[in-house]
């Protein structure tokens, strides 16, 4: 018998994408760091393709918010780039070019009825503050986040009612000093705590100028999107079950009770204290966290963590979060071949369950999941469209899974699929594509997918029919 999966009233259908990853970098006030690490180094990204032109989001946005609009999206996540905004990163004097163009995007969003959520990091810190600072890992730089947020708050505030500080703010620390995939390409776990923390703070002093804002009096809320990848242990034997939990401490509550709780987990601090790596904090910064948590949080999902206790590790280059942990590959596990990520859709499940129970059930949405595809052009019928039959079934999958989450009590308001029109990937480039919207990077041509009729006739019914 056909089974139905009805939503809650008002859930937020919609997608996820990027001011980087979308926009292109026309008159930008100042490089990010992957505008940087392309000027470097071309061949480091796929095909060459760096984030130049990408789906040219800057030139195109009206046409493209009315493409999301066709595939029936009520709300739209993306983000202001600071390298684009401000003009002077010192002092945070905006750029007028860049005031402008926000200015007209969040206009185009509400003019064409869709909800816009404005993220205000994702993975693109000005390559300035990174050659002066050291980036992240100093806290002058959060300092200046904050102050960046503010001049956001108030240039856009009356008009953009949800915010979010970081877009996966653990994917920056692992990726610039644990596993050399953002620049500056390090591996260094000391400076990767530090990081982590430095973030969690940012976060919290950017939450704070929010409250102190008129923001919330427009009726605004302020939350943090964060990747949770759920650990599971390879058996029920002490030591995996040890491993597993040292992951999902390391990986997921590291910001995710931060941000929810307004502390770091004891179990965590403790063992960064033992080994000598412990962040450096003050009693104030500490403060000032407990006090500047989230009012809700956005979740990205895509895969699981497996775990299992470590056996070799090897310390030659210092401390790493693997000395408790080892990653295990589950025999039979169902993978996304282009990408190399497991598909689970439980873990969606088991994510709300965790929220409704540790997490006092914050108001919380699924702000990322997807399926990234390689050669899509396959897939391509004689009317012309992509024929992304896999797409559908993956979303469907992590629903019914999700749905049963909300039945069950978790205080999930939307789905955000990654992402609305196809666009650059970091150093993947254009190789996978997410996008409900196909794009033809030859002639920036954007043509509607077949999961972005079936996404329309989900939004317009509130839920599906199996
Ligand atoms: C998330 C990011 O990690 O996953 C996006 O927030 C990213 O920016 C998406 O594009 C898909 O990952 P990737 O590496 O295939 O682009």
């Amino acid at each position: 018998m056909a089974k139905q999966y009805q939503f809650p009233e008002n859930f937020w259908w919609g997608a996820a994408t990027s001011g980087p990853q979308s926009e292109g970098r026309f008159h930008k006030a100042h490089r990010n760091l992957f505008d940087y690490w392309y000027d470097q180094a071309p061949e480091a990204f796929f095909a060459g393709v760096g984030p130049n032109v990408a789906s040219n989001f800057y030139n195109d946005f009206r046409q493209d918010i009315a493409l999301m609009k066709q595939a029936g999206l009520n709300s739209v996540r993306t983000s202001i780039q600071w390298s684009r905004l401000i003009k002077d990163l010192e002092t945070g004097e905006p750029d007028a070019d860049g005031v402008r163009f926000y200015n007209e995007v969040i206009d185009e969003f509400l003019r064409q009825g869709i909800r816009p959520i404005i993220n205000l990091h994702h993975f693109d810190l000005p390559y300035a503050l990174y050659e002066k600072y050291g980036g992240w890992t100093n806290k002058k730089v959060a300092v200046l986040f904050a102050d960046f947020a503010e001049t956001c708050f108030a240039l856009f505030g009356d008009r953009v009612k949800e915010w979010t500080t970081f877009n996966e703010p653990m994917v920056v620390a692992e990726g610039e000093y644990l596993y050399r995939f953002h620049y500056p390409l390090q591996v260094d776990g000391k400076k990767a705590v530090q990081c982590i923390y430095n973030l969690n703070l940012a976060s919290a002093m950017a939450i704070e100028r929010f409250r102190q804002s008129a923001c919330e009096k427009q009726g605004g809320r302020i939350g943090i999107v964060i990747n949770l990848t759920p650990a599971y242990p390879r058996s029920d034997a002490a030591e995996n079950l040890a491993a597993a939990a040292f992951a999902e401490t390391f990986k997921n509550k590291a910001f995710l009770d931060p941000a929810v709780k307004g502390v770091f987990p004891p179990k965590l601090v403790e063992i960064l204290r033992k080994d000598g790596v412990l962040w450096e904090s003050t009693p104030e910064e500490l403060a000032l966290l407990q006090r500047n948590t989230v009012d809700f949080l956005g979740v990205n999902y895509y895969q699981p963590f497996r775990a299992q206790a470590q056996t070799a590790f090897d310390d030659s280059e210092g401390w790493l979060p693997e000395k408790y942990f080892a990653p295990y590959e589950m025999p039979g596990r169902r993978m996304n071949p282009y990408r190399g990520w497991e598909i689970y859709p439980q873990a969606i499940y088991d994510i709300a369950i965790n929220i409704r129970d540790n997490y006092g059930n914050i108001p919380w949405y699924v702000s990322e999941n997807g399926m990234g595809v390689e050669g899509e052009e396959k897939f391509r019928q004689a009317d012309g469209t992509i024929a992304d039959d896999y797409r559908i079934d993956f979303i469907k999958e992590h629903l019914a899974w999700l749905h049963r989450g909300i039945a069950e009590g978790s205080n999930c308001f939307g789905y955000h699929l990654w992402t609305p029109i196809d666009c650059w990937s970091w150093s993947n480039a254009y190789k996978n594509r997410y996008g409900l919207i196909a794009l033809d990077l030859a002639n920036q041509q954007k043509t509607l997918k077949k999961s972005a009729y079936w996404f329309k006739d989900l939004a317009a019914h509130n839920g599906f029919t199996e």
